[in-house]
């Protein structure tokens, strides 16, 4: 029996931890539960939230509608030669969905350790880390379209992955609710070492053919050492999206800043390091009241103690004007708003 709560806080439920209440909310433990839900078109008129583990939110009000949280549960693969397939509940959690794969050494996903959050949320931003993302190992995942009640499944080409983008956060935003993923992993170690901090603490650490277990262990050294804990210090990872600008715009701010970190980004456009440019604004490791900057990541801004969703957002509304006055560059929020 579905459990509709009313007037719920969602402080626990964001990994900011600010204070917001949700009208109405409901936790999903079946995809049953989902038509079980909407046979009421209560829920259908009234604003919805599908939410998972809230780490790239940022609640900046009050929600007046339904809260879905997603708790589907359960890990099971199937192994095809060199291949595997593993599927997972929207509502497992990522961190230990690649925990899995990694002890039973199945390849893909060990890049991708220690990214918080549900699996059910990563096609949603096509999470990316350390040289790899959910593309990479995504196969197709199921979802449920509100309007119709139907489920309907997915494939890796149907869903408009790029850098940070899918689908389900642009042209089918609130339509579908994921309840499962599925993904392609294989049998055969091969690791990705590509990115520069994995090679740098590989040779730091004298390891020369590192095992999946390895690299996901690196990397989880690496997060630790950049990225503030939301369990001590409420945060949501990189506030902002990297902006990808094209190669001219790049050329014009590189003869002012030579230094500019950039990769490039494909189609003549290069990927400019938001991190870099919110330090030279003198941002990193400031403190604004009860918000800021991480002193190691200035990308990553964080909750102090009580700061509220409008101060983060606002701190992050300041952050995009010095950038955009000092070098003429937009940022994005990654970070959802509500
Ligand atoms: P939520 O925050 O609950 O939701 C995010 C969005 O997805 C919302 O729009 C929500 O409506 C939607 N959504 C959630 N579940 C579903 C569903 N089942 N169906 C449909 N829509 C859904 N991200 C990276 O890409 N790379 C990183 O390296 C990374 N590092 C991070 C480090 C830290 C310390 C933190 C706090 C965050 C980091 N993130 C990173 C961001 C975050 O972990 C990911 O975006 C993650 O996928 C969010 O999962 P979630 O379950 O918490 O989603
Ligand atoms: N940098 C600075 N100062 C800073 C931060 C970064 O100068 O304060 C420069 C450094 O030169 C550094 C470079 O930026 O080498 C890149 O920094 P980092 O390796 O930390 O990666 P990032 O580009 O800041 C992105 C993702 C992260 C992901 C890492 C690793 C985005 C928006 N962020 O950060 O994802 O974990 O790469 O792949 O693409 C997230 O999305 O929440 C997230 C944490």
């Amino acid at each position: 029996m579905l459990q509709i709560r009313e007037n719920v806080s969602l402080k626990n439920f964001n990994t900011f931890g600010v204070e917001a209440n949700a009208r109405f909310f409901v936790e999903i433990n079946h995809e049953d539960e989902l038509t079980e839900l909407f046979l009421d078109p209560k829920w259908l008129q009234l604003p919805r939230l599908v939410l998972g583990g809230g780490s790239n939110m940022l609640f900046t009000q009050d929600f007046k509608g339904l809260v879905i949280r997603m708790n589907i549960r359960g890990i099971e693969h199937r192994i095809n030669h060199e291949e595997v397939y593993v599927e997972a509940g929207a509502g497992e959690s990522w961190k230990e969905l690649v925990d899995y794969c990694v002890s039973h050494n199945f390849a893909g996903m060990e890049n991708l350790t220690l990214i918080p959050g549900s699996v059910g949320a990563s096609p949603v931003q096509n999470i990316g880390a350390y040289g790899v993302e959910l593309k990479d190992v995504f196969e197709s995942c199921q979802a449920f379209e509100i309007a119709t009640q139907q489920k309907k499944t997915f494939i890796k080409e149907a869903c408009g992955f790029g850098y940070r983008e899918s689908i389900f956060k642009g042209e089918l935003k609130n339509q579908f609710i994921i309840t499962s993923v599925k993904f392609k992993l294989s049998l055969q170690p091969k690791v990705n070492t590509k990115y520069g901090a994995i090679e740098d603490e590989l040779h730091k650490q004298e390891i020369l053919n590192p095992t999946i277990g390895a690299i996901s262990k690196v990397v989880a050294h690496i997060r630790v050492s950049k990225l503030p804990d939301p369990s001590t210090i409420g945060n949501a990872g990189s506030f902002f999206q990297n902006p990808v600008i094209s190669f001219g715009e790049f050329e014009e701010i590189k003869n002012k800043f030579p230094e500019i970190v950039h990769y490039p980004a494909g189609d003549n456009k290069i990927k400019l390091a938001a991190g870099w440019l919110i330090e030279q604004c003198g941002w990193k490791g400031k403190i604004v009241g009860e918000t800021g900057t991480w002193k190691n990541q200035a990308l990553v801004l964080v909750n102090h103690g009580c700061a509220s969703g409008s101060e983060i957002y606002a701190l992050s509304s300041q952050i995009i004007d010095s950038v955009y006055n000092k070098f003429g560059v937009k940022l994005h929020r990654e970070v959802n708003i509500l």
